[in-house]
């Protein structure tokens, strides 16, 4: 690193990490020891070249994308492009220390600047104008109405993305103790950040672009591993189904009714007595059950939280005592005991690796049953008898580096927890993918597990927050995510639930969920005619499985969301850039939930591109909004034109095999990419080259249409027979020939009118279709 001249007591140094990405740290001279947070992942490449020119005052950096000032006096510093464009400048005489050895910094904020990302929050997705605290909280019910100023969630990113006029840039503070950022609440032009321990580590992202921002933090915290193609499935939970009779039952019923299903979900009712890993009286013969649930294509996923009952006879914590296993009461005068479901309970310290591999063993115990993965709950983590609602701030944690007080190492609490167990699953279902959904994270909590969004309130103002705190999780490095469909806390209405199923089908975590005491949940709970509107929405979701694979997987690869707010491809709209109520499922799709109860159509803002109505085709032109009709039955869902949709045969869990024919729908437009991927969908194979992949792209001049098949990449072999395209408002009397063979006749008899379709047998070697007719 660059040292980087200070006055006295202050250590600054500072790195090119990228030509586009940088970090600065600023830390006192003899400050208390900082705890690495494990977030940064990537090794930066050593020779990113850049010319340092020192003054009488400072110091200046530039590389190929930019410069960073820094004022030796007074700590002021600034980042800018090439142009002179500043991404960030700070308060002068702001960054440093207070009295208490405290960091913290201020920036100045633009006009029209606006602030994103940030992990999980209330409220709409531009957080300008709040105050966010990075302190990951258990907060029973986010309801607007019970907390008006909610700061805090259950995941602390402290990143942010900022957009000013089109321009992206990036913020990451690595500091896993309280942080608190006033988004210009107090001062509408000030970005005033501080923290309660640590130092000032920040990585800056120049952007210019969003997509850049992201990849180049997703880069920096790690992308998510694959994960099985169940996740994709749908999922139904409560709190909970108490006995082994009813989860079969319920199991029963999806399969009787022919409703998708992928995943049941028990909570913490199967344990005995809350001790975690212990299986209770009300699952006589868990094992035979999950294999039952198994043979019907249905995966069995525990919740596993992290505090261990206080019970002298209970082994666990036996084993747990003799290894010294859990979190040090403050002044190390034993451990410390708090209280959750199980009562008086010790926490474990997953800071230390020895312990996190001890909990991954323990968690054998429900992999010996059958059990397929693992719900980390109440991991920020909750402790109900304290003010405070979590571990008290001088709790001791041996992190393998020294003691650290748990307030330096809060938020990384549930990210460590999600870590043992997922390497737990590697080590012990070894060549298999595993599945972990937490409730709490930190940045780089992507590597571990999924995200849900804990206890929300079956309001309708919950369902419209889903949207943009789905979205800001997303532009957080955390790309698969969702939460309980239907709400949490109370009672659904009929309405309330369908409209909360048909948006979650297009969130990549599509979990159904209910407290204890609330009304039954399931999709036939409500009576035929939403049962109907639910099969179908389910089926929907099946048929997209294959688009939102192959978008996990460029998640995966690049870290570019599924999920994404409409400002991810229309930066330069300032009205798609303050929408709050859609969003894009990869480039091409465009969702519109109904957030309201009672309307019969919603408006619905179409950005500066031509759509088509997904249900009827009909032509939108974007830049501006239209009323969409919205009968309970569905939503409004656009596909840009030119785009590639994926179709696939229904099926009611993703162990059936899938179908051989897949329509792949096209749109006319001047050009439109997908990106095809299939794997075995459970093994790690897919990382030796086991799986394949192809571009598909469409391209239309004048009256012809070309789709373009790539080659295929990778040893495994493709499922497909035959790929039925489908044009819309093409003509079935359109000249088609298929790798340069014109067909006859090739429009199938019957389809209606405006609509081609040709069945292309699947080849792996690259190919074309050419499509002549139509009107220009
Ligand atoms: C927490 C979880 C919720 C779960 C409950 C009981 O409130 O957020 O999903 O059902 O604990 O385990």
């Amino acid at each position: 690193m660059i040292p980087l001249p200070a006055p006295n007591g202050i250590h600054a140094r500072f790195a090119v990490l990228a030509p586009d990405v940088f970090r600065l740290r600023v830390g006192q001279e003899n400050g208390p020891a900082t705890p690495p947070s494990g977030a940064v992942v990537d090794r930066p490449a050593p020779e990113v070249s850049a010319t340092v020119r020192r003054s009488r005052t400072g110091i200046r950096i530039t590389t190929a994308s930019g410069e960073f000032h820094w004022n030796g006096r007074t700590c002021a510093w600034e980042l800018m492009d090439r142009r002179g464009l500043v991404a960030f400048r700070s308060r002068g005489g702001s960054t440093g220390f207070d009295h208490e050895g405290r960091p913290g910094f201020a920036l100045d904020l633009a006009d029209r600047e606006a602030l994103f990302g940030m992990g999980e929050g209330t409220g709409i997705l531009d957080r300008r104008g709040t105050v966010r605290e990075f302190w990951n909280i258990d907060v029973l019910g986010h309801a607007p109405a019970i907390h008006p100023a909610l700061s805090s969630l259950y995941v602390a990113i402290p990143f942010a993305l900022s957009l000013r006029e089109g321009r992206a840039a990036g913020l990451f503070w690595d500091n896993p103790g309280r942080q608190r950022w006033d988004l210009g609440a107090t001062d509408p032009r000030r970005w005033d950040l501080r923290a309660g321990t640590g130092i000032i580590d920040l990585f800056l992202f120049l952007g210019p672009t969003v997509e850049s921002v992201v990849r180049g933090y997703s880069r920096l915290t790690g992308t998510m591993p694959m994960p099985p193609e169940w996740a994709l499935g749908y999922h139904q939970s409560r709190y909970s189904y108490e006995t082994q009779a009813r989860v079969e039952a319920v199991a029963r019923e999806f399969r009787r009714r022919e409703l998708p299903c992928d995943a049941l979900y028990l909570d913490i009712h199967h344990m005995d007595g809350y001790r975690v890993f212990t299986v209770g009286e009300g699952f006589p013969d868990l094992p035979a059950m999950t294999r039952r649930l198994a043979r019907n294509g249905i995966r069995t996923v525990a919740i596993v939280d992290p505090g261990v009952k206080d019970d002298p006879r209970f082994p666990v914590l036996r084993r747990g005592r003799r290894r010294k296993a859990f979190v040090e009461a403050p002044g190390g005068t034993g451990d410390h005991i708090g209280r959750v479901w199980p009562g008086a309970s010790r926490f474990p310290d997953f800071l230390n690796p020895a312990v996190r591999r001890w909990w991954g063993d323990e968690q054998r115990a429900l992999l010996d049953q059958g059990i397929d993965g693992i719900w980390n709950d109440m991991n920020e983590p909750a402790d109900f008898d304290r003010p405070d609602k979590t571990l008290p701030p001088a709790a001791r944690h041996h992190t393998g580096d020294g003691v650290h007080p748990h307030a330096a190492v809060h938020n990384l609490y549930g990210q460590a927890m999600a870590q043992a167990s997922r390497d737990g699953l590697l080590r012990h279902r070894p060549g298999q993918r595993p599945f972990v959904v937490t409730r709490a994270g930190y940045a780089g909590i992507q590597r571990h597990a999924i995200v849900w969004t804990g206890d929300t309130s079956s309001h309708w103002e919950h369902l419209r927050e889903a949207v943009p705190m789905l979205l800001n999780l997303s532009l957080s490095g955390v790309p698969f995510c969702g939460g309980d469909v239907g709400g949490f806390l109370g009672n659904a209405s009929a309405e309330l639930f369908v409209r909360w199923l048909q948006f979650a089908a297009f969130t990549p975590f599509l979990r159904n969920h209910s407290n204890l005491g609330t009304r039954d949940q399931e999709p036939w709970a409500y009576g035929p005619e939403v049962e109907a509107v639910a099969r179908e929405t389910l089926r929907l979701r099946y048929q997209l499985i294959p688009y939102l694979y192959g978008l996990v997987r460029q998640a995966a690869d690049t870290g570019d969301p599924v999920m994404r707010p409409l400002l991810w491809h229309h930066a330069n709209d300032p009205v798609a850039v303050a929408c709050n109520t859609q969003f894009l499922v990869g480039r091409d799709l465009l969702v519109a939930p109904v957030l309201e109860p009672g309307c019969p159509s919603r408006s619905v803002y179409l950005p500066n591109d031509v759509w088509y109505e997904f249900w009827t085709g009909e032509r939108r032109v974007g830049g501006r909004p239209v009323l969409a009709d919205t009968p309970l039955d569905r939503i409004p869902i656009y596909v840009r034109a030119g785009g590639l949709l994926p179709l696939a045969p229904v099926r009611n869990s993703t162990r059936e095999v899938a179908g051989d024919t897949v329509a792949l729908h096209l749109w006319p437009g001047p050009e439109g990419s997908l990106l095809w991927y299939e794997d075995d969908g459970v093994s790690l194979d897919h990382g030796t080259g086991a799986f394949h992949r192809r571009l598909i792209t469409q391209e239309r001049r004048g009256r012809t249409t070309r789709v373009g098949f790539g080659p295929a990449e990778g040893r495994f072999p493709s499922r497909l027979r035959t790929w039925r395209l489908v044009f819309w408002h093409l003509p079935a009397t359109a000249r088609v020939r298929i790798a340069g063979v014109p067909q006859e006749s090739p429009g199938s008899p019957g389809v209606a009118d405006g609509l081609l379709v040709v069945d292309v047998p699947q080849r792996a070697d690259a190919f074309e279709v050419r499509v002549v007719g139509g009107s220009v």
